[in-house]
């Protein structure tokens, strides 16, 4: 199974679009994905796939619920974990909780090959437990010169205080592939200078998304921009990132490390 959170220094860059349409190119390729929505202050994952949440994680604790009950159904090959469910405690678990939920997961009739988790924006507790506990972020910035410096900023506390090794960046509302290159030029180029020191460290690039209008004429019409756009130039984009991901880490992933993402959230020093 291959992990990825989708993180941003700065909010509005783009993140939740990113990662319900690339969850759903996912499902488009066959894959089986799992989506929780970790952004606990602007949650909106429910709404770009069109789901509600219909029972929390305290019910399945307490035993009222099934995992089944919670999880809901996206786009073919897409079952997300909604935020309204209760996800804002998976960080505050106790060790019998989890375990609850690792076996519900682990029943599940249908293994999923990717988990997908959107995180929020900026240095919060929250955002930097799930970014550790996956350890391959995707960050994702625009051109704009403050979400950049944000961008290389969340990049900085992922590596130096959460142990956070692998980043990819993605650069998204971009004007030409150029002006994507220029901005990863612009994160490594001081990476290179304040973070040499910090062993392993590896700021890969993505991609970009170009600036496509389809994009939020898509929410408006309530459909992902990969399913009622595919040939939209940001629908290609996505495309392109989602084939690059698969490539990235095809057999760098051990199977079941499902598991190590919960443990790892558990672990994180408590606040
Ligand atoms: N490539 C793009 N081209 C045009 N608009 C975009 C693009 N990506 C995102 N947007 C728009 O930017 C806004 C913020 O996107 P969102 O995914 O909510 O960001 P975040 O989750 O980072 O806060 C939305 O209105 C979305 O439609
Ligand atoms: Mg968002």
């Amino acid at each position: 199974m291959q992990i990825f959170s989708i993180t941003s220094g700065k909010g509005g860059v783009g993140k939740t679009s990113l990662i319900c349409n690339i969850a759903a190119r996912l499902g488009q390729l066959g894959k089986q994905v799992l989506l929780i929505d970790a952004d606990l202050g602007l949650a909106n994952v429910d709404i770009l796939m069109g789901v509600t949440p219909r029972a929390t994680l305290e019910q399945l604790f307490s035993g009222q619920k099934t995992l089944e009950d919670i999880l809901l159904p996206g786009p073919p090959g897409v079952t997300i974990l909604p935020s309204g469910s209760g996800v804002k405690e998976l960080t505050h678990l106790s060790d019998a909780q989890i375990m609850t939920l690792m076996t519900a997961l682990d029943e599940l009739d249908r293994p999923f090959d990717v988990l997908l988790i959107d995180t929020g924006a900026g240095i919060g507790k929250n955002v930097l437990d799930f970014n550790a506990a996956a350890q391959d972020v995707l960050v994702v910035t625009n051109p704009e010169p403050t979400a950049i410096t944000d961008a290389y900023a969340i990049i900085k506390v992922l590596a130096r205080d959460n142990g956070v090794r692998r980043f990819q960046l993605i650069v998204n509302s971009v004007q030409s592939p150029r002006q994507g290159i220029e901005v990863y030029r612009t994160i490594t180029t001081v990476a290179d200078k304040h973070m040499a020191d910090i062993p392993g460290l590896n700021v890969e690039y993505l991609g970009h998304v170009l600036r496509d209008e389809n994009v939020s004429r898509a929410v408006l019409e309530r459909k992902l921009l990969v399913v009622g756009h595919p040939e939209s130039a940001a629908s290609l984009c996505i495309h392109d990132l989602v084939d690059r991901l698969l490539e990235g880490s095809a057999d760098a992933m051990p199977t079941g490390n499902m598991q190590f993402f919960w443990k790892r959230l558990l672990q994180q020093p408590s606040a």
